[in-house]
């Protein structure tokens, strides 16, 4: 059985992710500073999973304890998705955003190298693509020019891992570029649990529909798209997740550096998200319309053959089945995992 090690497995992705890998017969290393997490993920993906992965309360960029987790494990592959993530904050903090995560990959990156670990799977964002004029979005198309210092890290963390292998065509690297995850594990176990009032539209739907905040605010409904709000590529969780462990298996027949998008191919407006939402779970959910968001582009969503046609894997879950699960996580926790 592969031994896999999954640096920041106890967030909202990662988590998720851990249950997919035991589910595919894997055996994942979890370490989590438990910075954005909690440990109670760990006691919930036993329930879902009957196993309790190994897990090292570890900062992945502390090179001692890191260090120390390859030399008391033998790993096949990683995954990393150790890192601060959130966009404003990384506007005010650009230093401890790219000390952070620059540091854990390339800590990984230096011990995976000692170690002789041959397989690593990323985990970027379609932040990458900056302001694209064109949708979809390829994986050949141009990157860089992100709109803020945490879409900078995934580019220079992307341009780190594109130098590593050409220097080193042994190893096998994947770059996942996620769009925009919702949903949670149907169990309402799993789910996205942000720390304070939330930046992203749908922990912020599902937390207007158990009344812990009283409105949602649609920033901007003058973009030019069909009903004027924002669109994006909205990807269920429970797919993402399925998505690297297809990615594990492309390394492990010795892809060398490959790139994916994963998304659902397919937009959506932020009236109709909140439309599903109160379609599927019969709440309603009281919007008012606020300036545009700084940053923000009026489309964003992939094309995703590429990921179809080397890995075999696609979305299966709807932007339906995505509102129910939120909601269904929202509701038994409605103050989060605690
Ligand atoms: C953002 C980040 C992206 C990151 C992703 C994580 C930017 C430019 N991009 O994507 O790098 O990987 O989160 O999931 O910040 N909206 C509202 N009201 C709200 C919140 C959002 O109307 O309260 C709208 C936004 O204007 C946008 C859409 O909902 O049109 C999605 O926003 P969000 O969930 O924050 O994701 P992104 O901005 O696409």
């Amino acid at each position: 059985m592969s031994n896999i090690l999954v640096n920041g497995g106890l967030g909202f992705i990662g988590s998720e992710t851990v249950v997919a890998l035991i589910n595919s017969g894997y055996n994942p290393i979890v370490v989590d500073d438990l910075s954005n997490s909690k440990i109670a993920v760990l006691d919930r993906i036993e329930t879902i999973t009957g196993k309790r992965p190994t897990f090292i309360q570890a900062n992945c960029t502390d090179y001692a304890a890191m260090d120390k987790v390859f030399t008391e494990n033998k790993i096949d592959g990683i995954i990393h998705f150790a890192a601060f993530k959130a966009v404003g904050e990384s506007v005010q903090k650009p230093i401890e955003y790219y000390s952070n995560n620059l540091k854990s990959s390339l800590t990984t990156l230096e011990l995976m190298k000692k170690h002789g670990v041959r397989n690593f799977i990323f985990s970027s964002s379609a932040t990458v693509y900056g302001c694209a004029k064109e949708m979809p979005l390829y994986e050949n198309n141009e990157t860089g020019d992100a709109t803020n210092p945490y879409g900078e890290t995934k580019v220079m963390n992307e341009r780190i891992l594109v130098d590593v292998a050409k220097a080193m065509p042994e190893l096998n690297i994947a770059i996942l570029r996620y769009f925009n995850p919702i949903g949670a594990h149907p169990s309402g176990l799993l789910g996205e649990d942000p720390n304070g009032i939330p930046n992203n539209l749908m922990p912020y739907i599902s937390q207007v529909s158990i009344g812990r905040l009283p409105c949602l605010s649609i920033f901007g409904d003058d973009y030019p798209t069909p009903d004027g709000t924002g669109i994006r590529d909205y990807i269920h969780v429970l797919d993402l997740a399925e998505g690297h462990v297809a990615a594990m298996k492309k390394l492990e027949s010795n892809s060398g550096l490959v790139i994916y998008n994963l998304g659902t191919g397919k937009g959506t407006s932020v009236k109709e998200l909140v439309k599903a939402f109160e379609d599927a779970n019969g709440v309603k959910i009281p919007v008012v319309i606020k300036p545009r968001r700084a940053g923000d582009v009026a489309e964003n969503y992939a094309n995703c053959d590429k990921a179809f046609k080397e890995l075999g894997w696609k979305a299966r879950f709807t932007i339906v089945d995505a509102c129910r699960d939120s909601y269904n996580f929202q509701k038994k926790n409605p103050k989060g995992i605690e």
